[in-house]
């Protein structure tokens, strides 16, 4: 970055699981399945799940009310929304609208993001280019999901992967040498293929031409490929993103990498050369939260004391698009 950008820095954080709890030993009662095998190729043993009528908008909603506490402000001190997702309650208006009208958030634009699991790290790096452009000076940046909605339970391959949740994080400019050092954002659109939802969309509208099956509207994906793939890009953009910071990677405090698979999580910290005791996990309990799932870590992580003041922290993640990208803060 350059020297005289002002850099933005988080200056709140919050987010929220839903209470209903979904165990492998509950999937072995859904699919042809074991904790064993759940465990050892994700390393996820539970993940959250939303109550009938829990919307995306609720959990954030819960998850900001957190994040505005610890930044000390108000709702009318926010005037930009920026929410991550891939499933917002409505086609139309956008979560930031619905999120805004819940909260009272009135001085406030509001707009969605959509690049998977890689969204948040994207609302990050837009809300760092608006504050140094003076554009907006308080923003909310939001990842939601509630994944349980466009998962298909029949499905081995996907369902056992995926929970709910949502994580917020406000950012304002900083006044010292704290605050977003270095972003990188990439995709590939011709690997739509891998990991998409085909349904619901214009291309095949849900309940037109006879389609009413509910599988098109839930997510597909091509594990193995998608697997290459992630432990190749996040490698890449970790790597790149230190670099851009100035930083080598015995500097990085803790990496806080998108919660996937266990196994991505451990390659690409060994593409980093960081050790594990530098790598904030949480999937066993909360599976792949898609957006939600780097600010719920972030959190997580400052909440029981594994980031503290001054620290560099580097996340990453990938998803579908295919999108990814990386941020490197120092907190
Ligand atoms: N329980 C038991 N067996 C299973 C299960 C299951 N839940 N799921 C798949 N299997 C079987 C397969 O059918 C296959 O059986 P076969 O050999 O008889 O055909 C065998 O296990 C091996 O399957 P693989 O797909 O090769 O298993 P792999 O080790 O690759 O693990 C997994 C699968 C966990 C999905 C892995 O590929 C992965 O994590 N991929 C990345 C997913 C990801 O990161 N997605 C990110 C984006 S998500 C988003 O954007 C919302």
């Amino acid at each position: 970055m350059n020297p005289k950008m002002i850099r933005a820095k988080i200056i709140g954080i919050g987010s929220y699981v839903p209470e209903k709890v979904l165990t492998n030993a509950d999937f072995e009662k859904m699919v042809n399945t074991s904790d064993e095998w759940i465990i050892t190729r994700t390393g996820i043993s539970e993940r959250r799940v939303c109550a009938d009528g829990e919307d995306t908008s609720d959990m954030c909603v819960r998850g900001a009310e957190r994040a505005l506490e610890s930044a000390g402000l108000k709702p009318a001190d926010i005037d930009l929304v920026v929410a991550a997702t891939v499933t917002p309650d409505f086609r139309l208006p956008s979560l930031a609208c619905v999120i805004q009208k819940k909260m009272g958030l009135i001085n406030a634009a509001a707009m969605d993001v959509a690049a998977a699991c890689a969204g948040f790290i994207y609302g990050l790096s837009m809300a760092q280019a608006f504050i140094n452009a003076g554009t907006f000076k308080r923003i909310m940046v939001i990842g939601a999901e509630r994944l349980s909605s466009i998962t298909d339970y029949s499905d081995r391959n996907t369902c056992v992967l995926f929970g709910d949740g949502a994580g917020v994080a406000i950012l304002a400019a900083s006044d010292d040498d704290s605050g977003i050092l270095a972003t990188y954002l990439k995709s590939d659109g011709t690997l739509d293929s891998l990991l998409n939802i085909p349904g619901g969309g214009t291309h095949l509208p849900f309940g037109r031409n006879g389609n009413f099956d509910h599988r098109l509207t839930c997510l597909h994906m091509n594990g193995n490929e998608i697997f290459k793939h992630a432990v190749r890009f996040m490698g890449d953009a970790a790597l790149k993103v230190v670099d851009d910071a100035g930083l080598t990677p015995d500097q990085v405090d803790l990496l806080v990498p998108h919660q996937a698979n266990i196994r991505i999580i451990k390659a690409t910290a060994r593409r980093l050369g960081i050790p594990m005791e530098r790598v904030y996990v949480n999937i066993d309990k909360f599976g792949n939260t898609s957006s939600a799932s780097v600010p719920l870590a972030l959190d997580h992580a400052v909440r029981e004391g594994r980031i503290k003041k001054g620290d560099n922290i580097v996340s990453v993640a990938f998803g579908g698009g295919l999108t990814w990208g990386a941020v490197a803060i120092r907190w």
